[in-house]
């Protein structure tokens, strides 16, 4: 049967809003198809209004994507390890998220895509930015991506879960562990999306260290021009949340990037991300 869902565009690279589905009961084969290829086509969907959500729906719904991911260094709810609770108190400093990134390239197999739920949103702020790295990537020049094609970069979580790293203050709060020396693995640069073909940019700030067989500072150039290359504004979406909307975001072709904008207020998220498969 035919799904009655509606699915409106947010910005013009990627990003849409569907309506007229309820995610907390079972996905009729016509909502999953609509919605899966509205995901694939978009990057990043948004449903608001979801108030049922509960734990045991949000990982439902996750896994008809696929498996469930338990964060190596980031602790799950006691009864459910697959999901994070993404919580800002209104005296936190550093918030998660808050920096452009994919989700989890740090892995041998990183992640597919991310659910986020909002369970509590400031008055003001607290919007997340998204960042398509397939229209990143076909605005390079066609010298730039022949270069790049045969280039693989080396990820790993040690940098961003140092002691030092970004967002130690946000870990802490998190009961993140420590990860300075996590795994390195090598991902290529140019990513080729395993069910829609299209090719993107799958290198982050966060999580990748340098080229492979090139040094740091010989890898520096390139990719600072590369990472400010991939979040121009033409590639993004901003959203603004409202409490009860969950975001689905396809971490094999977009960035996002949690805006720390709402000191004083409380913000309280939780994130369901399903496995994925070694990027080619
Ligand atoms: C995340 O990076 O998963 C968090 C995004 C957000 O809180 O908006």
């Amino acid at each position: 049967m035919a799904s009655a869902l509606t699915i409106s565009p947010i910005a013009g690279a990627l990003g849409a809003e569907i309506s007229g589905v309820d995610l907390s009961a079972e996905l009729s084969d016509g909502e999953f198809g609509a919605i899966h290829q509205a995901f694939l086509d978009h990057h990043v969907i948004f449903f608001r209004d979801q108030h049922g959500l509960t734990p045991e729906a949000h990982k439902a719904l996750a896994s008809q994507f696929g498996t469930l991911n338990v964060h190596p260094y980031v602790q799950g709810m006691a009864e459910h390890p697959e999901l994070l609770e993404i919580i800002k108190e209104p005296e936190d400093k550093v918030n998660f998220g808050g920096g452009w990134h994919t989700d989890m390239s740090f892995l041998e197999k990183p992640a597919l895509g991310s659910l986020l739920y909002a369970i509590e949103v400031p008055e003001i702020g607290g919007d997340t930015l998204f960042a398509s790295q397939i229209a990143a990537y076909e605005a390079l020049s066609d010298g730039m991506k022949a270069m790049l094609a045969p280039l693989k970069a080396v990820h790993s979580a040690s940098r961003e879960y140092s002691a030092a790293g970004h967002s130690a203050q946000s870990r802490k709060s998190m009961q993140a562990s420590t990860a300075s020396q996590a795994p390195e693995f090598e991902h290529p640069v140019i990513r080729t999306h395993p069910e829609s073909g299209r090719k993107g940019l799958y290198i982050n700030p966060a999580f990748t260290l340098r080229f492979a067989g090139m040094t740091k500072r010989e890898s520096k150039p390139l990719l600072d021009f590369l990472f400010n290359h991939s979040r121009d504004e033409r590639f993004t979406c901003r959203f603004r949340w409202t409490r009860g909307t969950l975001a689905f975001w396809d971490n094999r072709c977009c960035w996002h990037y949690a805006l720390n904008d709402y000191a004083g207020h409380r913000r309280h998220m939780r994130r369901a991300t399903v496995n994925g498969d070694r990027p080619v």
